[in-house]
């Protein structure tokens, strides 16, 4: 006996979506079912790109369908829900950038090339701003290699609402990641052409709650990912970090030319892994040479933010889980450093403006 549509449809309806409770049909989410004989094929339209239950929907979708007799093989699409599909479902699509409305001011680290402590300056500035009493959130969006959660120790998976995503939270620091979210692996949606549609949706549904900062850990490079992220959020700066070598600070030309040509504003360079402090004495060894920053900063005519220096307790830090800067003191002082002039900088930009 043939398989047929109603058959499918029937048995679709006994899915529900895991979050809102309702069969996978009445929400509008079966897109398309093709049979083949045995075989069946069923397209589902998730509410939102990367929704954190998709596995889950999946799953169900396929063993719903396997219980029908007569049929051999199923395959199951996902697809994104269109913002009119949306808002017919929700009654209101949430307006782009809606999780991002009571956020003040967006600090995004960049760097011209991986390896240099990207996300090392943006976790310890977000333990910095934090300490100093303001209200801090971190945003992973270096998708190919996402290690905020790790420096933060944060190991769940956030959970989402009505098209909405929540972010988690540690040491009051507010994080959401694109690799968390993606779990194991880099999923196809962040690959190839797909990435910038990826990236906005993602963006713009994140619910962040009233925030002074949200630093964002952009991904390396001078390519496209980079400049993605930083031209659909409002950002209020961008900080490049660079290590002092020659070739580091080619990369750094390369970046700064990036986001100036794209009116994306640059409010300066951190030096990282500057130099040594040698333990017990008041030498200092300049390891890459030193300089690069001064340079680039000149150059450019940037403020050079902060120099900070090797320190095997930074690395520790964010292999353990535990950024240096939850506390201060004189180890991670060059992180407060950073922290008291980029709020200096944006509150001067702020009131520049008015
Ligand atoms: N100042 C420092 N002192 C000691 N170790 C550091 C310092 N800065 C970064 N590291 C270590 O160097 C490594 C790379 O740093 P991090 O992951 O922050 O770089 P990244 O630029 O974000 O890299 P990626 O491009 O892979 O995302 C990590 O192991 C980190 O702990
Ligand atoms: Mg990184």
């Amino acid at each position: 006996m043939a398989v047929t549509r109603e058959q499918v449809i029937e048995a679709l309806k006994k899915v529900k979506d895991p979050e809102l409770n309702k069969s996978l049909v009445d929400l509008g989410m079966v897109k398309d079912i093709e049979i083949a004989g045995p075989n069946v094929r069923v397209t589902i339209a998730l509410t939102m790109a990367g929704c954190p239950l998709k596995d889950k929907i999946k799953q169900d979708v396929k063993e719903a369908v396997k219980s029908i007799a007569g049929v051999e093989e199923v395959s199951v699409v996902l697809t994104t829900m269109t913002s009119a599909e949306r808002a017919k479902l929700f009654g209101q699509e949430p307006s782009e950038m809606e999780g991002m409305k009571q956020v003040k001011n967006v600090i995004a680290v960049a760097s011209g090339k991986g390896g240099v402590g990207k996300s090392t300056v943006a976790v310890n500035l977000a333990a910095a701003l934090s300490k100093r009493g303001y209200k801090v959130g971190i945003l992973d969006a270096d998708m190919h290699g996402p290690d905020i959660p790790i420096m933060l120790g944060i190991k769940e998976r956030p959970v989402g609402s009505r098209g909405m995503l929540f972010p988690l939270e540690k040491y009051g620091i507010k994080m959401m990641s694109t690799g968390t979210l993606a779990g194991e692996g880099t999923p196809i949606v962040w690959r190839g052409p797909l990435v910038n549609k990826a990236i906005k949706e993602f963006l713009g549904h994140v619910s962040w709650g009233e925030l002074d900062y949200l630093i964002v850990d952009l991904p390396p490079g001078t390519g496209d990912a980079p400049l993605t992220v930083a031209s659909t959020i409002p950002i209020s700066g961008v900080i490049i970090v660079t290590t002092p070598q020659k070739v580091a600070l080619s990369d750094v030309r390369r970046s700064v030319g990036l986001f100036l040509k794209n009116d994306i504003p640059i409010l300066g360079i951190v030096e990282n892994m500057s130099y040594l402090k040698i333990p017990g004495s008041s030498e200092v060894m300049d390891i890459f040479g030193s300089g690069g920053g001064e340079k680039i900063a000149k150059a450019f005519k940037l403020p050079l933010l902060a120099k900070i220096p090797i320190d095997p307790d930074i690395r520790k830090g964010g292999d353990e889980g535990r950024p240096i800067a939850l506390e201060e003191n004189e180890r991670s002082e060059p992180f407060f450093q950073l922290a008291d002039k980029v709020i200096e900088l944006v509150e001067k930009a702020k009131s520049n403006k008015k």
